[in-house]
């Protein structure tokens, strides 16, 4: 009698530690998983969000965005499935193999006899499922970043026809990835009998020995039945830890991919806030070099001194480092030799969002978020008003055009709202411009991809804009930088040439060659119409 109140007692200790396990379980699954992978989340996306310019160069967004998405659901599914598991499968199967010892050590030692075989087997087994999801993983993320690049470049694939191509490119990485799985189920078809078979062998074995202990009289029924009962917790964990632990394995490794985005250089955020003095150039460059990589200089020995309320025009051929200019100014980039000087200051001595916060730019294709036109103007300024942004919009010569929308300000722009021509976009450009009423601004062939209708249309909102301003002005078309103070001729990265429209084209100058040739095209482009 006491025997089986023993029994009894220690089906309730294992019961007790079961149920308190699934607790532990299903906590996991709910606030401590979600509360982690919020934290996750957002921390990896914050930080994805601040990295420094030549770091974004050198990681492929995709590459990004694949590690935000399809590593954090390898963690959750961790969290959330297996990780309660791990940490209480181990506890039950020590206590349960104290207890079959308790009741009989020899049928204990022969029913666990074949373990290490099956362990073994187990093993073996699971590899080739490991290999292929492995792979599955690796070809989904390809599948990310071909759709992240085919959506992102978006322009380029449809100005070259390569819809097609990254079609193909696409279905063929899907291929791959669905063909994975595929053979996952197939190779589980196979193995999950097997392994049903392998957990069951060592009930059999106990079954027979142990029924020959009862036949015998050494052993009573209902131990044996309890033994069989608690022996579940022995051989389950047998069987299912090598899967826990390779899904262990894959969190893992998502969570130290994670953990490299965590470590990838931000952009500096130390640094002082001067203030704007009017007896020192605004912008000046002192022998400034720069090269992304080790390719070769793209800005070489440049220096500029752009005084207080002057306009700048920069010409020079497509990768003559114009744009890379701009993007020094702004911060994006270190000078690998020399000092960029904001208002009489190192910009390097610079808090970079201080520094940011009194030039404004307009560039040649313009970023609209997936949002209503109204926030997209209004990110220009924080806490603008509506009045405010309205005046913009009227500076900017677009106000009449939103209210003539059926949503007005509320209209939802990008891929399931309204489709902007280069004009209105630009023009949204510039009213986010004069929202921030910078006293720099900065034009970045802000006409190019507009026809020489708009171009001449919008060409007198940014007149107005540039009024009171430092300018600096990049234009492919000259007649844009006509005007300037000074124009700086750039070519290979270095400065050429410096002089006002009617110095340059009086010398026999690159100028006056680029000059020519545009005006020869547009005298061509008249004859066609
Ligand atoms: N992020 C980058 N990484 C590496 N090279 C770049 C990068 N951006 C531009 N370049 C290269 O730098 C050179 C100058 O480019 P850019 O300043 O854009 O010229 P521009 O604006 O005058 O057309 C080009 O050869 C271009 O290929
Ligand atoms: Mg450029």
């Amino acid at each position: 009698m006491s025997g089986l109140l023993d029994n009894l007692y220690m089906i309730l200790v294992i019961m007790a530690v079961h149920t308190t396990s699934s607790l532990f379980h299903n906590y996991f699954k709910g606030r401590f998983a979600e509360y982690a992978l919020f934290d996750l989340r957002e921390r990896t996306a914050k930080h994805i969000g601040k990295l420094s310019m030549p770091c974004i160069d050198k990681h492929h967004s995709g590459e990004l965005i694949s590690s935000l998405t399809n590593d954090i659901m390898v963690v959750q599914n961790f969290l959330q499935n297996n990780l309660g598991n791990i940490l209480v499968e181990p506890m039950l199967f020590i206590i349960s193999l104290f207890y079959l010892c308790s009741i009989s050590w020899n049928l204990t030692l022969f029913s666990v006899s074949i373990a290490p075989i099956l362990m073994f087997l187990v093993i073996k087994m699971s590899k080739p499922i490991e290999r292929l999801t492995g792979e599955q993983q690796e070809f989904l993320s390809e599948v990310n970043t071909t759709a992240q690049d085919s959506i992102s470049g978006l322009d380029v694939v449809k100005s070259f026809n390569l819809e097609n191509t990254m079609e193909e490119k696409f279905s063929y990485r899907v291929d791959r990835a669905v063909s994975r799985g595929l053979e996952i189920a197939l190779t589980q078809a196979i193995l999950n009998p097997i392994g049903t078979i392998m957990g069951m062998s060592p009930f059999i074995l106990t079954f027979l020995y142990g029924g020959y202990l009862v036949i015998n009289g050494a052993f009573s029924f209902g131990n044996l039945i309890s033994f069989i009962q608690v022996l579940n917790y022995v051989v389950n964990p047998l069987t299912s830890f090598p899967r826990l632990l390779s899904t262990l394995r894959s969190a893992v490794s998502a969570l130290s991919r994670i953990f490299e985005i965590w470590e990838l250089e931000l952009e500096r955020e130390d640094g002082n806030v001067f203030p704007r003095r009017e007896d020192v150039p605004v912008i000046s460059f002192k022998d400034v070099s720069f090269s992304y990589n080790t390719s070769g200089e793209v800005v070489s020995g440049l220096n500029l001194e752009v005084k207080n309320g002057e306009t700048i025009g920069i010409v020079g051929p497509s990768g003559s480092g114009k744009s890379t200019i701009v993007k020094l100014i702004l911060g994006f980039y270190n000078p690998t030799k020399g000092d960029i000087y904001l208002y009489g200051e190192r910009l390097m001595d610079w808090k970079l969002d201080s520094a940011r916060s009194l030039i404004s730019l307009v560039s040649q294709d313009t970023y609209l978020f997936p949002e209503s036109i109204y926030n997209n103007i209004a990110f220009g300024k924080k806490n603008a008003t509506r009045d405010e942004v309205i005046n913009a919009s009227r500076l900017a010569g677009i106000h009449e055009f939103i209210e003539s929308l059926p949503q007005g300000y509320d209209t939802f722009v990008g891929e399931r709202g309204v489709r902007l021509s280069g004009g209105e976009r630009q023009r949204i450009a510039i009213a986010r411009a004069f929202l921030k009423d910078t006293p720099i601004l900065i034009l970045d062939e802000p006409t190019s991809s507009l026809d020489a209708d708009s171009e001449k249309r919008i060409q007198e909102s940014l007149e107005k804009l540039m009024a009171g301003r430092t300018t600096i002005v990049i234009a492919h078309r000259l007649s844009t930088v006509m005007m300037s103070d000074r124009i700086i001729v750039m070519n290979q990265g270095k400065i050429i040439d410096v002089g006002t429209h009617s110095e340059l084209l009086e010398r026999d100058s690159l100028y006056r060659q680029l000059y020519m040739n545009q005006i020869n095209e547009s005298k061509q482009e008249d004859v066609r119409r």
